[in-house]
């Protein structure tokens, strides 16, 4: 087990990554926050040298409530990786690929940048996301920020409990993290998140067998429905992958997010796995249906209206990462969030001239 920079204890794949905490546990908050960058040399360069701290701004925040939890990963998107890094690229990252199939449609959306903020407090998690933007805001346009709460037994807004079937433990990290298959990115992982939209009084109009038949669970006790009355068109056949006689799981926390006022009724999916075809592979027997016609009806009451894929480097790749000369300058400029409520810690700084900076030291090379 190795502590990890950006989240509680962590699993380490490889000696050489330790992964972000991709396998944190559940918490009360979550927040989602996708940016995509401004073009040129100026935004490269706080990106850069914003990657190199975010595990010392991270711990500025987590240490005010050690006990809360807080994690943050970080996300990066095809294009961006480009912009940022250059080669050698993650063997499998590329830009979300969207599925039509009748009515239902998976929508590819900008983004390229990921915050996934998790927390039991949802003011540490708005503090983090406050922090990080006070940092790149100039090098960033927000796309879309979630806030997304647990729901009394951890159930979506359709009210079924959601997250029962995640693996666990080394079982989590083994479905979520890269290992010896990419090993330039071992301890990294892919994620994949849709914002969805549920017609919650067109679900609510079906009968609770109905409902159970779609999901494949009881809703009450949360119990698998047993294959002689479970569809195979229900969601959890139909998002289950197997290869080669094993199952391929995938690393899931979803987050129910809404509007009381305006009707808004959503589920934040996100999903982590070490290859993107698993939950490629979820989503065309989703939206297409196995075999093709025989899809989802959850998608009859739930719209995609975001979708993005993007790689989560480990920690240790991302604290090595070399800054651009000019960003010391514009970092300087750049002093961190004071919070109205209380007097909060100065992200860690050894002097003006001096910021901690991961290239300065001359660790690794990335490009
Ligand atoms: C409208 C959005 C969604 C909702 C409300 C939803 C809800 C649920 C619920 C209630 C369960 C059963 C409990 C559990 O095991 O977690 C479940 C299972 C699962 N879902 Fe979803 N889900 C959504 C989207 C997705 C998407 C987009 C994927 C993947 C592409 C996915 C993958 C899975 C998997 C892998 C399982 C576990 C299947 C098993 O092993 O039994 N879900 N989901």
């Amino acid at each position: 087990m190795t502590v990890n920079p950006t989240g509680g204890p962590q699993l380490s794949s490889d000696a050489r990554g330790i992964a972000q905490a991709v396998v944190a546990p559940l918490t009360r908050a979550a927040i989602f926050l996708v940016v995509s960058l401004k073009p040129g040399p100026g935004a490269r360069a706080l990106i850069r040298s914003f990657c190199a701290d975010l595990s010392s701004i991270f711990r500025a925040v987590e240490f005010r409530d050690i006990e809360s939890a807080l994690s943050c990963i970080m996300g990066i998107g095809s294009g961006a990786w480009d912009q940022l890094f250059g080669p050698p690229r993650p063997a499998e990252l590329h830009r979300f690929r969207e599925i039509r199939s009748g009515a239902r449609h998976a929508v590819s959306t900008a983004g390229d940048l990921l915050f996934h903020i998790r927390a039991k407090r949802m003011d540490l998690c708005f503090e983090m996301a406050a922090q990080i933007m006070a940092r790149i805001g100039e090098a960033v346009t927000p796309v879309d920020e979630v806030h997304g709460f647990r729901y009394f037994d951890d159930r979506d807004l359709l009210g079924f409990v959601d997250g029962t079937e995640n693996p666990r433990g080394e079982e989590a990290a083994q479905a979520a993290l890269i290992g010896d298959e990419d090993a330039a990115f071992a301890g990294g992982s892919y994620v994949i998140v849709q914002k969805y939209l549920h017609d919650r009084a067109g679900w609510d109009a079906l009968s609770t067998e109905t409902q159970e038949r779609i999901i494949g669970r009881t809703k009450l006790a949360d119990i698998e429905l047993d294959d002689s009355v479970k569809p195979t068109s229900a969601h959890n056949a139909l998002t289950t992958i197997v290869e080669n006689g094993q199952e391929m799981k995938i690393l899931r926390d979803n987050m129910p997010f809404g509007r009381a006022g305006s009707g808004e009724f959503g589920t934040y999916f996100i999903g982590y796995s070490r290859s993107p075809r698993t939950i490629e592979q979820m989503l065309e027997n989703m939206f297409i249906g196995k075999p093709p016609g025989n899809y989802d009806r959850l998608l009859d009451f739930s719209r995609a209206v975001t979708g993005n894929l993007f790689f989560v480097p480990s920690a240790t790749f991302l604290e090595n990462i070399q800054v651009d000369a000019p960003a010391v300058k514009s970092l300087v400029s750049q002093p961190p969030l004071q919070s109205n409520a209380e007097a909060a810690p100065a992200v860690p700084r050894e002097s003006e001239g001096s910021l901690r900076i991961g290239s300065l030291k001359g660790e690794v090379e990335d490009e």
